[in-house]
Formats: C-alpha cells, sequence, structure tokens
C-alpha cells in the first residue's frame, strides 16, 4: 500500500486516486477488494430473480446514477487545456505580482467556452466565448476570467439573471439553443440599450471565431495594481493570440455545426497533440489611477465601454502557451472553478458594478456544481502554493487536518504567531483606495447613460465586408422572431446607432427605417456599402 501523504493542511492516508485506472491487473471495489466477474449480477439461480445483496451490482449501477453534476448555469460547454506563462518582467513597474516578474514561469489551466449553450451545444454557434485562466502561481491563484468580446451587455450585475434568462431558450419550447435569433434575448438588448454594443460584437465576425487558438481575450474589466512601491494604477488585460484573429464566414459556421459540433474542441485538442501549441501575449493597457476613474472622457468603471488602443497602446507582459490537453475531461475542464476573486498580492478588483456580483456569483454557484464547499480541493483547482487555513469539515473533505486549534491565535498548537493586522510578507491585501461618499442608492453616474457612441465608433472601424456580415447578422437573427414590436424597437437603436446600417437591416427584414431619436455623436458618413461586395439584400 502507499505511503501516507503530508500535506499543508494535514495527511492524506490510502493510495494515490490516480492508481485506479482501469489498465490494473485486478477490478476492484471502491473499497478495494478484487472482483472476479463484473458482467453478471447475483441472481436466485441462473434464470431467477437478482439479488438485493449483490454489493458489487448496487455499487456499480449506484455510482453510475450519480456520475452527472450540474452543467454550468453559463459558459457550460467548453474545452480546456494546460499551459505555461513566462512573465516578460515589463509589468514590474506597475505591478508586483510574481507571476509577471522576467522569467518567472507560472503553470496555467485554460477553459474555452460558448456562453449560452448547453454541454453538448454545437461549438460553431454565433456567441460570445469564455476565455478563462488560472495561473498557478507562487503567490496563490490568479484567475482571469475573461471573454473574447470586450465589452459586457450590462453595467451592473443585478441584471445578470435577467440577461441570461433572455438569452437562454424560450421557457416554454426550450429553443433555440445557443444562438441569438429569438424574441427574448432581442427584446432584452433593445430595452436595455447599453447591450447594443456587445450585441453588434456579436453580430460581426468576432461572434463565430475559427478556432480557439485565434481568438483574443480580455478580462473586460478595469483592475487595479500595485508596484513594489506601493503605487497604484488601472489597467485592462488583454490576450492577444500569435496566430492572429480569424473568423468563419456564417455559412461556414451554419455547415460546421451540422457536419461536425466538436469543432473547437476538436481544433483545440488536435493542435496541441500535433505540438502546434497555441500562444497568447497577454498584455495591459495603462491607466492613472485617478479619484473619478476616467481616462480620455471614458468611465473605466463602464464594462460597456472599451479605450480604444490608439488612445492607450496594449503593452506587452508576458506570454502563454499551452503545451498538454487534460487527461480526463470530467476532473479538468468539468470540475475547473474559476473565480474573479482569486486574486494575488498586487492585483485588485475595483468598483465596476458587474466585477462586484462577480465576485459573490462564482463561488456561490460552484458550491451547488461542485456539491459543497471543498472544490478548491479538486485537483486542478489546487494551488501550487502552500496551503494552510481554517476551513474545515464539510462535503468531500479530502485533508486530514492535524491539530486541534484552527482558530487565531492559540496557544495549543505551537504557537501561531499571526496577529491580526500584522505585516506579512507576500500576503495579499485589498488595495487602500478611497471609496466614494454618498448616500446609499440604487443608481448609476450618468456618464452610463451614453449607450450609442461607442458602437457608432466599432460599425465605423469596420472594413465594408465586415460591415456587409454585420448587416446580414442582424438581417438574420431578427428575422426569426415573432414579435414584429420587436424588430422595430431593435431597428430604431439601429437608427441611434448608424442610419445606413439601420436602412440596410431594415431592408432585409422588408421593415421601413426609423429616424434616430438622438444625435449621432460623430457626423462621420458610414460608407456606402452598395459600392462594393455581393448586393444586399440577396435576390
Ligand atoms: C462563468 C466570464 C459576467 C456569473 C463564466 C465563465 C467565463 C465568464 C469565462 C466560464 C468559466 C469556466 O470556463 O468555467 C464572464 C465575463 C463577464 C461575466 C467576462 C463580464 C465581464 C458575469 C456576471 C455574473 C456571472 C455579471 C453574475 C453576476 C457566472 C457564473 C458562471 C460564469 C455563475 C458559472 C461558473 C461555474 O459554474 O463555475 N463567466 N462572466 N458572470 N459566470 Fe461569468
Amino acid at each position: 500500500s502507499a505511503p501516507a501523504t503530508r500535506t499543508a493542511t494535514g495527511v492524506e492516508t490510502g493510495a494515490p486516486l490516480t492508481a485506479r485506472a482501469q489498465q490494473e491487473k485486478y477490478l476492484t471495489t471502491s473499497t478495494g477488494v478484487r472482483l472476479r466477474d463484473t458482467d453478471h449480477s447475483l441472481k436466485a439461480g441462473e434464470r431467477g430473480p437478482t439479488l438485493l445483496q449483490d454489493h458489487h451490482l448496487r455499487e456499480k449501477i449506484t455510482h453510475f446514477d450519480h456520475e452527472r453534476i450540474p452543467e454550468r448555469v453559463v459558459h457550460a460547454r467548453g474545452a480546456g487545456a494546460h499551459g505555461v506563462f513566462v512573465g516578460y518582467g515589463t509589468a514590474d513597474a506597475i505591478c508586483r505580482a510574481a507571476f509577471l516578474r522576467e522569467g518567472a514561469e507560472t503553470p496555467t489551466f485554460v477553459r474555452f467556452s460558448t456562453v449560452l449553450g448547453s454541454r453538448g451545444s454545437a461549438d460553431t454557434v454565433r456567441d460570445t466565448r469564455g476565455f478563462a485562466t488560472k495561473f498557478y502561481t507562487p503567490e496563490g491563484n490568479f484567475d482571469l476570467v475573461g471573454n473574447n468580446i470586450p465589452v459586457f451587455f450590462i453595467q451592473d450585475g443585478i441584471k445578470f439573471p435577467d440577461v441570461i434568462h433572455a438569452g437562454k431558450p424560450h421557457p416554454d419550447r426550450e429553443i433555440p439553443q445557443a444562438q441569438s435569433a429569438h424574441d427574448t434575448f432581442w427584446d432584452f438588448v433593445s430595452l436595455h440599450t447599453e447591450a447594443q454594443h456587445h450585441t453588434m460584437w456579436n453580430m460581426s465576425d468576432r461572434g463565430i471565431p475559427r478556432s480557439y487558438r485565434m481568438m483574443e481575450g480580455f478580462g473586460v474589466h478595469t483592475f487595479r495594481v500595485e508596484n513594489a512601491a506601493g503605487e497604484t494604477s488601472l489597467v485592462k488585460f488583454h490576450w492577444k493570440p500569435q496566430l492572429g484573429v480569424h473568423s468563419l464566414t456564417w455559412e461556414e459556421a451554419q455547415m460546421i455545426s451540422g457536419m461536425d459540433p466538436d469543432f473547437h474542441r476538436r481544433d483545440l485538442y488536435d493542435a496541441i497533440e500535433s505540438g502546434a501549441y497555441p500562444a497568447w501575449e497577454l498584455g495591459l493597457q495603462v491607466f492613472p489611477d485617478n479619484p473619478e476613474q476616467v481616462f480620455e472622457g471614458i468611465d473605466l468603471l463602464d464594462p460597456t465601454k472599451i479605450v480604444p488602443e490608439e488612445l492607450a497602446p496594449v503593452q506587452p507582459v508576458g506570454l502563454m502557451v499551452l503545451t498538454a490537453n487534460p487527461t480526463n475531461f470530467f476532473a479538468e475542464t468539468e470540475q475547473v472553478a474559476f473565480h474573479v476573486g482569486h486574486l494575488v498580492p498586487g492585483i485588485d478588483a475595483t468598483d465596476d458594478p458587474l466585477v462586484q456580483a462577480r465576485l459573490f456569483s462564482y463561488v456561490d454557484t460552484q458550491l451547488t456544481r461542485l456539491g459543497g464547499p471543498n472544490f478548491n480541493q479538486l485537483p486542478v483547482n489546487r494551488p501550487h502554493s502552500e496551503v494552510n487555513d481554517m476551513l474545515r469539515d464539510g462535503f468531500h473533505q479530502h485533508a486530514v487536518h492535524a491539530g486541534v486549534a484552527p482558530y487565531r491565535p492559540n496557544s495549543l498548537d505551537g504557537g501561531c504567531p499571526f496577529q491580526a493586522g500584522a505585516e506579512v510578507d507576500g500576503s495579499f491585501e485589498h488595495l487602500a483606495v478611497r471609496v466614494a461618499e454618498g448616500t446609499k442608492v440604487r443608481a448609476q453616474p450618468a456618464s452610463y447613460d451614453d449607450h450609442f457612441s461607442q458602437v457608432r465608433l466599432f460599425w465605423l472601424s469596420m472594413s465594408r465586408v465586415e460591415q456587409e456580415h454585420i448587416i446580414r447578422a442582424y438581417a438574420f437573427e431578427l428575422g426569426k422572431c415573432y414579435d414584429q414590436a420587436i424588430k422595430e424597437r431593435q431597428l430604431q437603436c439601429l437608427a441611434n446607432i448608424d442610419p445606413v446600417l439601420c436602412e440596410e437591416v431594415a431592408t432585409g427584414l422588408g421593415l421601413p427605417a426609423p429616424s434616430p431619436t438622438i444625435p449621432l455623436l460623430d457626423p462621420a458618413p458610414s460608407p456606402a456599402l452598395s459600392q462594393v461586395g455581393e448586393a444586399w439584400p440577396p435576390d
């Protein structure tokens, strides 16, 4: 039998779990008793009924009956891989996190995902993609839980259940699966117009990536970082793929959905298996940490806004290469638990009301999804740094904790010099920033009311071919709506973004184009779409 192993939190006993693979010489029960036959149940005679006393039958069937856990409430479909991140040291001047130091090598686990589809849905649907990275740093786990789109649908996390309810299949029909072609989605985004920016990214080619290997990733929120001298800056995280950003055409995406629903999952697995390791450079946009948390007139706490790279270039700080596929999909890709609150010394969240709600939501959902409070003991979630917590007991507790005094200070377990408030080298501190003064209110700043100018900026930055793709996507998806009023309300939103866009989509839908109800902030004319590409709408 294997020797007992000591851990920071206590003693683990028994054989390592990985030894229990089907390749071993003997099949055993889960309690290690060898079995001779696993094909025939114990019966009262060859043709008789099966006996309740057949404990092997009961164990085998019972365990099978409980193999499934709930899928994630969002991002249920995904694919993961192991990698390594190497810091360039270029972030030292602004951030003291150890994993960013020059030459520091940090193991990572990444999970890419779609947002709305269920676990068995197709990979190439039009949707946002998740890009979640766990860095197993020497200072504890840092999770960068981002998407392939730099803005989000809502400005306040309290609306998250609403936007997801609107995007998931209709409650009565449970269709459509994982695409934005339905009434509730367009009802929501045309009523909550802050969603228009994210929606246009979805309708663009970014909504149908060619490969996970060819996607950008964004931390979306602004984060606060601190350097060794205690000076803080505000940053946005960006992943830039070494293979460049590429998309499918809509026709390709549709066909592949039918022919190979596992297209992105297969692509990632095959690339890694063949040694074509995908790589991303991590970069930062850096802004001064001013009390307003505004940069060039852009509210850095509003997650529906980007800061154009012309105003704040992305500065490379490290490289991640994915080098190994998971050994077991369930153990790793399914059981991995990301959390925006997994922060390391030198990195902190801001008061963005979206990230504030996320700080609560991830652990909360994982308590149900992973069956209790001990999921950070699962192999894929375990930090590579020492763990010495006072968390005890609970479902699926794997550590055998030593000692009798899980409280501090104590005089029974060897002294424990810890004192509240004392300086501890390398410890995490929430950065001591001033909190805005005010009265408790359910409200948001006026800067959050501009829902259209950056959508217009995005639209005007597109090439003509890209604009045609966007028009077709809106016309296709809105064309699936049953409710005329919803289509008209969304056309009104498009008119407030760009009159040419609105007209072309309206033509595709066979509806009149409304006029803008707000002044268009940028008077630059849209390119005349009819000058290039195929005529729209198609004959
Ligand atoms: C899952 C990103 C907003 C709640 C995820 C995942 C990603 C992600 C990448 C999948 C993680 C994985 O692969 O396991 C984002 C981004 C957001 C955002 C970039 C906005 C900037 C929110 C908000 C909430 C939320 C506002 C709730 C208030 C959840 C939940 C899960 C999840 C409950 C499932 C987690 C699990 O079961 O382990 N999100 N999300 N997200 N997100 Fe978000």
